[in-house]
This record gives C-alpha cells, structure tokens and sequence, in this order.
C-alpha cells in the first residue's frame, strides 16, 4: 500500500495535467464571450461543426448569440456572427490578430510547404501587381487563348451533341484553362508546331486535372488532419506527383509562363529557398488558383440554365457588348476575343456572378490571437479574448444567407446586384443600418483573395464562350438543383453532392 499511494497520486496528478493541457478546466472569465466547450476534451465540437459547419454556427448562434467561444481540436475559437462587427476583426493590426501563423500550419500540414518569414508580404505585392490593374489585361488575354484551345478546337468539324456531367465539365474547362494561363503552355520548339504545342496542352492538362480532382476530394478530410491510412498515401503520391510535374525545372521549359507564377519562383530562389520548396510552393499557388474558379462556374451556369430570364438578359448584354466592339461569331470567321476592357461593360453578368458566390461561396475567415485583447461590437459591447486563440467570421450564415440582408436568400435573383438604373448595388442594410460587408466569398482584409479580379473574369469569359459558341440544355430540365456537399463548408466555394447530366453542342 505504502508503495501504491504514490504511483496511484502519480497517476491521478497526471490525468488532472492531461485534462488542463486538452482544456477541459477552461471557464468563462468575466467579460468573455460566452463559452461552449463541447462533449469531448480537446476535440470539442469539432465532429459535429465537421460535420455541418453553417448548421452548427446556427446553433450556436440561437444558444448564445452574435458571440461565442467554442473548443475546436484543441483551440478555442471565437466565431463572431454580427456582420456589423466584421471591421473589428478584418481591420484589426496584425500584432494582435494574424492570419500567417494559422496559414503557415494548414499549408505545412496539406502542402508540406515551409514558408519563408516574408512569404504573406511576397505574396501580396506579386498578386498586386500581377493580377491586377495592368497585369490583368495579360492575364485576361492568357485566359481568353487557352480557353478558345479548349472549348473550340474542334470548331467547324460537325461534332455531335455531347452528354457531360455540368460539374466535371464546368471544373475540368476552368481548371484547365487557367492552370495553362498560368503556368504556360507547350513551347513551339519542343513540340514542332504551334497545332502540336496546343495538342499537348489539351492532353496535358486534361490528365493534370483528373489528378486534380483526387486531391481535391480527399481535401476537406487532409484540411482537418483525419485521413485514413490509405488515404494518407494517396495524398502523398498525388502531391509528390504535383510536386514533380509544377518543378521549375518542368515549368521553365514553357512559354507564356505568367509573371505571376514566375516571379514566385524567382523571389524564393533569390531568399536563398531551396528548388524542392520551390516546387512545393508551385503546387500552392495552383490549389489556391484552381480550387474555386471552376466549381464556381458550374454554380453559375447552373442557375443560368435554371432560371431562363437571367439567360436571356445575359445573352441579350453578351450580344451588345459583341455589337459595339464590331464582332460576329460566324461560321469560318474569327474567333472573338474577350479583353479586360469588353468584360467591364458587363454589369447584369458582374451581379450573375455575384449572386451565385452569394449563394454557393463559403470561406471562414481565421486570425490567431498573438496577445490578450478586446474585440469591440458594433452595439458598443466589449470582449476580452485569450492569446492563443482563434477569431473566426463565417459570412455565409451570418450575411449571405441572412433574409434581413438579402431578402430570399435561398433564391437565385440574378439582378439582386443591380440598381434600377442599371448600376452596381452596394446598398444592403441590415438593423436599419447599411452594412459594409454584405458579400464575402473573397474574404476581406489582409487576406481577402489577391486573385478575385481574375477569378471573375474567368467565370465571364467561360460563361460568354458558352453562350456565344454553344446550344446547350439540361438534359432533364426539371431536375433539382443538387445540395450542397455541406462537408466543404468553410473551404472557399462549395461543390454539389452530385452531378447534373447536361447536353452542348458547338453551333458552328
Ligand atoms: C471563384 C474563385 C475564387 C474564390 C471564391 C476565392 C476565394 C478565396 C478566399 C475566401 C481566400 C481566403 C481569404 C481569407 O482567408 O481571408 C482566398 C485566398 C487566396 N486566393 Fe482566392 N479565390 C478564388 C480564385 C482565385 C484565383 C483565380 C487566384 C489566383 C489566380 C486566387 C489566389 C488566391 C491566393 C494566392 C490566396 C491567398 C491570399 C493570402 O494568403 O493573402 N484565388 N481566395
């Protein structure tokens, strides 16, 4: 006995330690949000915001209101749900609220990827001048020519109508579409001639983005650290595989390589980073590139097909804009191009497009707390938060989907982004008071998508090709659109449960 007393007191002194490390003695102090622990030490709720993440934060909401702090494998994050309160967390100073050091976990964990102590800063000032302001005209004419290669190489040969899942076929044109804007195109010099070069291109891409979709799926389950074994080795060949076909040494035999992709890899070697990293970073910037562009599209050609009198305002401003710019689509003439410039007279797409990342774009914005500090609301009320945590925004229930903000907000309303007078609507109001953030499928602040101008004129010149170029109809016009897979909840735009089969047929 005299010799078990001390092991048993060892034991018991260590599961109380055990229990305080996985959180389990946390209480609300005063003037902290409330707190919602969960069921399970450490992992909290994280099975069940997993599982349905928009479901959960609405639970939590009713239960506790615009602010609450939840345990969330093994962090506590506080979700805040007034989207007049957003600026306190977007426009807080990174000293107190920072994203990079959440980043610099999730991209070691999915992409093993170690970033330089610049690499945030790298970034932006790259993406600032790459994709956009002047970079974008490149860019937007990169995007036009891999998409014409695409879509309408087989032009003027008689092809039949196709049967084609929409989402596979939105997503894999997209995909491949930008990745070659990209990351550059076969060189006439290796191939023998341009028809080659663009053969290889077509071949090429499209195996890159059937691998693509792999990693893809497996995503959600990498991004919360619970892949199975088997799963776990697929992940790693596919991204070796990445790894391998982004090399430098692979990317810099092409031509048309963007700036954007070729100053990254320039700016790392000269911080003294080494090739492999590099490579690993090439793969980085094509999931950031490509993991949202051609879900997004299928989302937006969808509600087009469902919804006739959006399709007919856009085909009628599709056809003006051809008009002014002098250009017919006939049979044996050129083919039209699509620049920066023609893409900013489209207001009815802009809201389209809008509209449908209102409905289907749900990112979570997450800032780590690098000192004890106070979150202040809109209503005046103060918060103290812990260092160590999370602060989290999910706009998606908390603004998109809120009926006080958008009126409807399950409904598909193509205008819902358009004045009367035909200009761009800003003006959403919520508790009488007209709200700065009232759509965020980019996120906002520091981080908010450097590639948002680009994205958005993929998604026009997708859409504009289709319906310029194109017949097509759903195969069974009645069908339902499909839910939305609510396990990728939190990761940018969502994507369908299942797929919707579709006809198209080129028209010339
Ligand atoms: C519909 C398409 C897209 C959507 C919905 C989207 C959405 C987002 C969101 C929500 C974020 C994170 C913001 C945050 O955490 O605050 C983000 C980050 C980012 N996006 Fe996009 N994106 C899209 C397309 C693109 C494209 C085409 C590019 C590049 C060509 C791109 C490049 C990036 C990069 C580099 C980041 C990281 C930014 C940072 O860490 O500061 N995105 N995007």
């Amino acid at each position: 006995m005299g010799f078990l007393l001390p092991v048993l007191l060892a034991l018991f002194v260590s599961l109380l330690g055990g229990l305080y490390l996985l959180g389990a003695f946390r209480r609300r102090r005063p003037g902290e949000p409330p707190l919602d622990r969960g069921p399970l030490p450490w992992l909290g709720h994280v099975l069940e915001f997993r599982r349905d993440t928009a479901k959960f934060l609405e639970r939590m909401k009713k239960k506790h209101g615009d602010i609450f702090t939840v345990q969330l494998g093994g962090f506590y994050f506080t979700f805040l749900t007034d989207p007049h309160s957003f600026g306190s967390v977007v426009k807080e100073a990174r000293g107190k609220l920072d994203f990079t050091e959440f980043a610099r976990h999730l991209v070691e964990r999915v992409f093993g990827y170690h970033s330089l102590t610049d690499d945030h800063k790298l970034l932006q000032a790259s993406s600032n001048k790459h994709l956009m302001g002047e970079g974008l005209v490149e860019m937007t004419q990169a995007m036009m020519n891999n998409l014409q290669n695409l879509m309408l190489y087989s032009l003027g040969s008689g092809e039949d109508s196709a049967n084609y899942g929409l989402f596979l076929y939105c997503y894999n044109i997209v995909f491949r579409a930008g990745y070659l804007a990209l990351f550059g195109n076969e060189a006439v010099k290796t191939s023998g001639t341009l028809e080659k070069s663009k053969e290889v291109d077509r071949n090429q891409s499209d195996e890159l983005f059937h691998e693509f979709r792999k990693y893809d799926q497996l995503f959600p389950k990498l991004a919360y650290g619970v892949l199975g074994p088997f799963e776990k080795m697929e992940a790693e060949r596919l991204k070796r595989m990445f790894w391998n076909i982004l090399s430098v040494q692979k990317v810099t035999s092409k031509e048309n390589i963007s700036p954007w992709v070729s100053e990254a890899q320039q700016v790392r070697a000269e911080n003294g980073m080494d090739e492999e990293m590099q490579n690993r970073y090439m793969f980085l910037l094509l999931w950031a590139s490509q993991g949202n562009t051609g879900p997004a599209s299928f989302w937006l050609l969808l509600f087009l097909m469902k919804h006739p009198e959006a399709m007919k305002a856009i085909r009628a401003e599709v056809e003006e804009v051809l008009r002014q710019t002098g250009q017919e689509v006939k049979r044996g003439g050129p083919l039209i191009n699509l620049t920066r410039d023609m893409l900013l007279k489209t207001p009815v797409l802009d809201s389209a497009v809008e509209e449908s990342l209102r409905v289907t774009a749900a990112p979570v914005l997450t800032r780590a707390v690098l000192q004890d500090m106070t979150l202040k609301m809109a209503d005046g009320q103060q918060y103290n938060i812990r260092q160590g945590d999370r602060v989290a925004l999910f706009p998606y229930t908390a603004v998109h989907m809120d009926p006080e903000v958008h009126p409807d907000p399950q409904t598909f309303k193509y205008d819902r982004f358009l004045n009367p007078d035909g200009s761009k609507k800003t003006d959403f109001y919520k508790d009488g008071k007209k709200l700065k953030y009232f759509i965020m499928p980019w996120g906002a602040g520091v981080t908010m998508c450097p590639g948002r101008f680009f994205a958005t004129n993929e998604l026009k010149q997708f859409v504009f090709l289709m319906i310029t170029y194109f017949d097509f109809e759903l195969k069974n016009p009645d069908e339902e659109i499909p839910d939305i897979d609510t396990k990728r909840w939190g990761f940018g735009t969502m994507q369908p449960t299942r797929d919707i089969q579709f006809r198209y047929r080129l028209r010339f």
